[in-house]
């Protein structure tokens, strides 16, 4: 992965370029301090992103390892024109290993893998670079739809509380949970965006905050501990959150933090939102406890911005995931429908629309 300027303003919606045939991505690490691009060449390098959190959130997970097949049939194809499919399973095989929780990152290569299977001889590149695109773009019209159907479900003058980033730099474009919020803003339904920092990457501090003030809507800091005390003060109308795999009942995995916030949300009567294009749900997977939890480094806990926070000696338990009971989500908003109240029957019922 090599720095690379990109001749394009840097912004939330092209966080993930294809550029002459080239893919390049705005290195989310170093939000909102510096702007910058890196070019990836090869499948690894791909991995390495995803991994490192260059690109992050699974819609973006999702379509970037989309493009990194693209990269690697170009590799592959010119190792040898006869071998190339068997080749490049290493290639799948390896950004499949980036990160386990997103359901969009296999969903996405399984999609690519289908195509791969299905071509006849001659160069696959095109072809390849097509479904990507078409993965991407797909996301962002997702993203838009449910925007609307989301932003409908929020009463107007509310004040809202997101976790994470699920915005446009988590996604191809616009964004999940931040897509309803932009969408019922624009509607004047929202008037406040509480955004939970979101320890330890501060995706809440650092990306949410970039995202929305880039927007002009009004967003305020909150540590993650801070959420019930604003509760309580009673303007909240909802907690509105993306996800990063949905069970077949409707448990929802999201980032570590959500599951405490619906709780505390339930207590205080607010109601909870998640927003996620129907490539996160996961029919194989019946209930919430089997979806396969990321735990990352404890240091991504033991330091703050490369400074030791820790006592020396100390241990972190580092679960990037949790899972909040389907009991305790009152809509899964997606390209295909509002679910109320999710359960595995409902959610059967989307799925097969
Ligand atoms: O560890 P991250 O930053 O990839 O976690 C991202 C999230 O938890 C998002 O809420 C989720 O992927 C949905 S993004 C539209």
């Amino acid at each position: 992965m090599k720095p690379m300027p990109l001749n394009i303003q840097a912004d939330a919606d092209h966080a993930i370029v294809w550029r002459n045939d080239r893919l390049y991505l705005l290195d989310q690490r170093i939000l909102p301090g510096r702007e910058s691009y890196l070019e990836l060449q090869t499948a690894a390098e791909t991995t390495c992103a995803i991994t490192d959190m260059v690109v992050r959130g699974a819609p973006a997970i999702g379509i970037t390892a989309a493009y990194g097949v693209v990269l690697a049939a170009r590799h592959r194809y010119a190792e040898s024109q006869d071998e190339w499919r068997v080749l490049i399973s290493r290639d799948l095989e390896l950004l499949a290993s980036a990160r386990p929780t997103a359901r969009n990152l296999f969903w996405s290569l399984q999609r690519m893998e289908a195509l791969i299977e299905s071509l006849g001889p001659g160069d696959p590149e095109d072809r390849l670079l097509s479904e990507a695109r078409a993965i991407h773009e797909e996301d962002i019209a997702a993203n838009r739809t449910i925007g609307e159907l989301g932003a409908e479900l929020v009463e107007g003058g509310s004040s809202v509380i997101t976790h994470c980033n699920a915005g446009a730099l988590a996604t191809g474009g616009y964004g999940t949970a931040l897509g309803v919020i932009r969408s019922a803003w624009r509607k004047q339904k929202v008037d406040q965006v509480y955004a939970d920092e979101t320890r330890p990457w501060l995706q809440g501090s650092r990306l949410t905050a970039w995202e929305l003030v880039r927007d002009g809507i009004p967003v305020t800091l909150l540590t993650d501990g801070a959420a019930a005390s604003r509760m309580a003060r009673g303007d909240i109308g909802w907690v509105i959150v993306g996800s990063d795999r949905i069970a077949a009942n409707g448990d929802v995995a999201n980032k570590i933090g959500t599951y405490s916030l619906a709780v505390v949300a339930r207590h205080h009567g607010v109601k909870v939102m998640v927003a996620a294009p129907t490539s996160t749900v996961d029919m194989s997977v019946a209930v919430g406890k089997e979806i396969p939890i990321e735990f990352r480094d404890p240091a991504e806990v033991l330091q703050c911005g490369g400074t030791q926070v820790g006592a020396p000696g100390v241990g972190a338990w580092n679960p990037v995931f949790d899972v909040t009971p389907a009991s305790l989500v009152d809509a899964i908003v997606t390209e295909k429908g509002v679910v109320l109240m999710p359960d595995a029957k409902k959610m059967a019922d989307l799925m097969r629309n």
